[in-house]
């Protein structure tokens, strides 16, 4: 604390280096057990790391929810680099997080329920004489200083970002909703959809081999790095780097719930971000954006819109995707199709309806009359659950329409 206290007395031209030592005073960067922070006191972080940039404690993220999370100090709005409990925010009053005498950080709820501690995930922190401390680095750590062992730390357990310094492995991924960002079983560090009906990889995009991609399968360590110059470094022979390759500037590698990931800069003068480097460079390319039935497309900027004879699910949401304006029969329960003759096929041009493409292939080779409706509506594997792309190299599957209910001439053009 000391070598703080100097640094203060030396730099207090600014107003943010006023307000940080004003934090740096009053906060701590190691906690012995039996240190707590209720909810009620968030204005005070629960710890600052050594050189101010880190805060960790309680973030507002709804109307009376809160997470225990790292942020950047000086960053706008605070958005966190890591959180414990994203999928159980804790209430604004009652809530408290501790770091217990045995050497636990623990997370309890208004009601005093654990929503959150480090024993989860089968890891063992514990003991006497441990401290919890937030690093330079953004890690928070529960270190043994007796034997200056890592019990636990936050670095093992991202949530949606990667800072610097921070090793990315076979055992972490990052998720944002249905995205997340991991090593696959073949050793290639890979983007994934995990939606309700598909799963589909679309990071390195789809089509191409590995080696096309600029990636090796060979190399089984499955280690991938941020550095603090910008450049992220994967073992299978990834390597990105920055638009503003430099030592001094502080970044953040994130999945966000668009599907890319990027990087990002901060400006320490207005805790704002710049964008340095994204995995997909077309919104498009991220799959399940506009849903299921839905067609993704730029005009010239991102637009979804619904396959010929479907409407929105959802009139908010695109990734709820587009219903068909009439049921064909319930197919998954064995029903038999309609007769061809009710049902038409309409090609959609320049489109890729990705997953489906053993659907395609049948298609493009038989008949209207050769291909039963329940065949288009739920084999292979569903019509539903993938997002179309627009202008891709492809021509595509099979959207039904109904002929007994509409009239020919307003069947759209194209069908086979
Ligand atoms: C963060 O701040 C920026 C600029 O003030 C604002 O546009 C954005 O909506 C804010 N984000 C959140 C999550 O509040
Ligand atoms: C505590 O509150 C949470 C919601 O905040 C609730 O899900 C949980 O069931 C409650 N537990 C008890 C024991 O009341
Ligand atoms: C803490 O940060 C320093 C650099 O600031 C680094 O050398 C050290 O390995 C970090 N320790 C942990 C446990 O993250
Ligand atoms: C993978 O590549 C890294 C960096 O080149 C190297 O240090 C490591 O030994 C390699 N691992 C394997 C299993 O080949
Ligand atoms: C930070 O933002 C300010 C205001 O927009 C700008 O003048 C300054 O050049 C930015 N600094 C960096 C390093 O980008
Ligand atoms: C079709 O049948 C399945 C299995 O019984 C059921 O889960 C599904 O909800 C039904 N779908 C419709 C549209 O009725
Ligand atoms: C998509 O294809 C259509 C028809 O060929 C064309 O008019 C349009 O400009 C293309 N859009 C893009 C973004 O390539």
């Amino acid at each position: 604390m000391a070598g703080l206290v100097n640094g203060c007395l030396a730099a207090q031209l600014s107003v943010v280096s006023l307000l940080l030592c004003a934090f740096a005073s009053t906060a701590q960067h190691t906690l012995g057990g039996g240190s707590s922070l209720s909810v009620e006191d968030r204005a005070r972080p629960f710890l600052v790391s050594p050189d101010g940039t880190f805060s960790c404690g309680f973030l507002q993220v709804g109307d009376d929810a809160f997470s225990f999370s790292v942020w950047f100090t000086v960053s706008r709005n605070s958005t966190a680099v890591w959180t414990a409990n994203r999928d159980f925010l804790v209430n604004g009053r009652g809530s408290r997080v501790s770091f217990t005498r045995d050497g636990e950080l623990a997370l309890a709820d208004a009601n005093g329920t654990t929503v959150w501690t480090t024993r989860m995930g089968g890891v063992s922190a514990g003991g006497t004489g441990l401290t919890v401390s937030l690093n330079d680095t953004g890690n928070l750590v529960i270190a043994d200083l007796s034997t200056s062992s890592t019990v636990w730390q936050s670095f093992d357990w991202p949530t949606d970002t990667l800072l610097p310094s921070q090793r990315f492995t076979k055992d972490t991924k990052l998720v944002a909703g249905y995205y997340s960002l991991n090593f696959d079983n073949d050793n290639v560090l890979r983007l994934l959809y995990y939606g309700p009906d598909v799963t589909s990889l679309y990071w390195p995009l789809p089509g191409l081999t590995i080696y096309q991609a600029g990636r090796t399968n060979y190399n089984s360590s499955r280690i991938a790095v941020l550095d603090n110059h910008g450049v992220f470094l994967s073992f299978n022979q990834l390597q990105v780097q920055a638009t503003d390759m430099s030592l001094s500037i502080k970044r953040q590698l994130t999945i966000e719930h668009d599907g890319n990931m990027r990087m990002y800069s901060l400006n320490e003068s207005t805790g704002g971000w710049t964008e340095t480097w994204s995995a997909l460079k077309q919104p498009c390319q991220a799959h399940g954006i506009c849903g299921r039935n839905g067609i993704c497309e730029y005009q010239p900027s991102l637009r979804c819109s619904c396959l010929p004879w479907h409407e929105m699910t959802d009139r908010r949401d695109w990734r709820k995707g587009c219903r068909p304006l009439l049921a064909i029969g319930n197919c998954s329960q064995g029903a038999a199709s309609p007769p061809p003759e009710q049902f038409k096929f309409v090609k959609v041009p320049q489109t890729d309806f990705y997953g489906f493409d053993v659907a395609y292939n049948d298609l493009s080779r038989s008949s209207n009359a050769g291909t039963s409706a329940c065949g288009c509506a739920s084999a292979p594997p569903s019509p539903t659950g993938s997002t179309a792309m627009a202008n891709a190299t492809r021509k595509v599957f099979c959207s039904m329409v109904h002929v007994v209910e509409f009239p020919q001439e307003h069947i759209p053009q194209g069908a086979p």
